[in-house]
């Protein structure tokens, strides 16, 4: 592979503009607007990053609702999604099955809106923040009868996951209730405009048609994968595979992933409060302190895989330690900075093993400044890949940012980039 060291430097993917680190564009793309995963990232500045690089396969440790595969077959490399989030990965899964065929998925649909009209009994979640996120029992009803007609109908097949979508991303359109700018559903707040369970379904699902429609005079032949796996073993692949591996992981700013799709998996049935949340806490990423009950940062921190940012990681632990005894919430800081970079070096060492010599990663990924301490992520970050064999780093920075902390009262510039690394 013959390229500039590093993609940033190729003038179509330097032109992207700087909405390339969220998901807002891909709101306007076919098949990656059928659910709004807030944490991605643009579809189109992926394609650039894949083409700028001539990669063949493609890996995203962080795959979510799937951005990067779906841009990755839509230039024809093969590429794999990994995410350890199963509601997650079920999403970029159902959205792979683009490929099949749209006018069978439009008579299936008239198949779930003829049940619907059964109007059978329905199990009622019992979960706090269904009936708080829905006041009108009416529009519950209609919107679970649908839920049970999508269940009921299922034949084992691809088409059974593209209505099992189109229901899931009509939830939020449903209910009064405001969200917030990330996936948090904010009870107390109400939108304008409310939707109607099976006309937004019937919508929805003529969306996934025309997108499909769309999609096949566009993509060649599509190759892409989602597994539900860790980012920290990567054992769903094969030594040396990846030549590109484009990913966006969680930042080490509180955000709690096993939170991000508890309307939906509550109105599902799937989670009834916060309880359940608790086992997939234990498998994401730690990047939030709901994540680290248990948790021994101890032994992580002289662990030899933090060898190299360990001074440096120390002294952030302990000084996060001593403001947490100073501030109300108590919030445990200094054991999520800590497992984040212990998790991250573990990463780094399962990405090596993937990665093909010569491969380029990119993370798209921020800085955070928990309680006011700021944290150089990227810096420890590219100090940990160059540890686990990779050569070389470089950062971009994007944008600044410094929203979410700024509401605790502290002012430290944020920003938000691309980490560039090479080997
Ligand atoms: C910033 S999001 C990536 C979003 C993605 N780029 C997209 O377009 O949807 C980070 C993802 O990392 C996942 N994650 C957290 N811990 C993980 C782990 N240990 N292994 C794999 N994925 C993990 C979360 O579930 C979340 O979906």
């Amino acid at each position: 592979m013959s390229q500039p060291f590093l993609p940033m430097d190729v003038p179509a993917v330097r032109a992207q503009g700087n909405n390339t680190t969220t998901f807002t564009d891909n709101m306007r793309l076919p098949v990656h607007r059928w659910f709004r995963y807030s944490a991605g990232f643009s579809a189109g500045w992926a394609e650039t990053v894949v083409e700028a690089t001539e990669a063949r396969r493609v890996l995203d440790p962080f795959g979510g609702s799937g951005t990067t595969v779906l841009a990755a077959e839509a230039v024809g490399a093969e590429a794999v999604g990994v995410d350890v989030h199963p509601f997650v990965t079920r999403v970029a899964r159902a959205k792979l099955a683009w490929r099949s065929d749209p006018e069978v998925l439009l008579m299936r649909a008239a198949d779930v809106r003829l049940e619907v009209k059964q109007q059978r009994a329905v199990a009622e979640p019992t979960s706090p923040l269904v009936v708080k996120c829905f006041p009108d029992r009416g529009a519950l009803l209609d919107l679970l009868r649908l839920r049970d007609a999508v269940e009921r109908l299922r034949q084992g097949d691809d088409y059974d996951e593209l209505l099992w979508l189109a229901f899931i991303s009509i939830i939020r359109a449903c209910s009064p209730a405001g969200t917030a700018q990330w996936q948090y559903v904010l009870p107390n707040k109400t939108k304008a405009r409310v939707a109607e369970p099976v006309s937004a379904f019937e919508s929805r699902v003529e969306l996934f048609a025309q997108d499909m429609f769309t999609m096949r005079d566009h993509v060649g032949s599509p190759r892409g994968q989602v597994y539900e796996s860790d980012a920290r073993t990567l054992d769903t692949l094969n030594d040396g595979w990846a030549d590109l591996v484009l990913t966006s992981p969680p930042y080490a700013n509180n955000f709690d992933y096993a939170d991000a799709t508890r309307l939906e998996q509550s109105v599902l049935g799937e989670v009834n409060g916060w309880g359940d949340l608790k086992p997939l806490r234990k498998r994401l990423m730690r990047s939030a302190t709901q994540h680290m009950s248990g948790w021994d940062a101890a032994e992580a921190l002289e662990s030899p895989l933090l060898q190299a940012v360990r001074g440096e990681l120390t002294q952030t632990f302990q000084t996060l330690a001593q403001v947490k005894q100073e501030r109300g919430g108590k919030k445990a800081y200094d054991l999520m900075v800590a497992g984040y970079f212990f998790d991250s070096a573990q990463i780094f060492q399962a990405l090596r093993r993937v990665s093909a010599p010569g491969v380029t990663v990119c993370y798209v990924v921020g800085d955070s400044a928990p309680y006011g301490v700021h944290v150089p992520v990227e810096r420890w970050l590219g100090e940990l890949a160059l540890a686990s064999g990779f050569r070389k780093w470089r950062f971009e920075k994007v944008r600044d940012r410094n929203t979410k902390w700024k509401n605790r009262k502290h002012t430290h510039p944020l920003h938000e980039g691309r980490l560039w690394i090479e080997g």
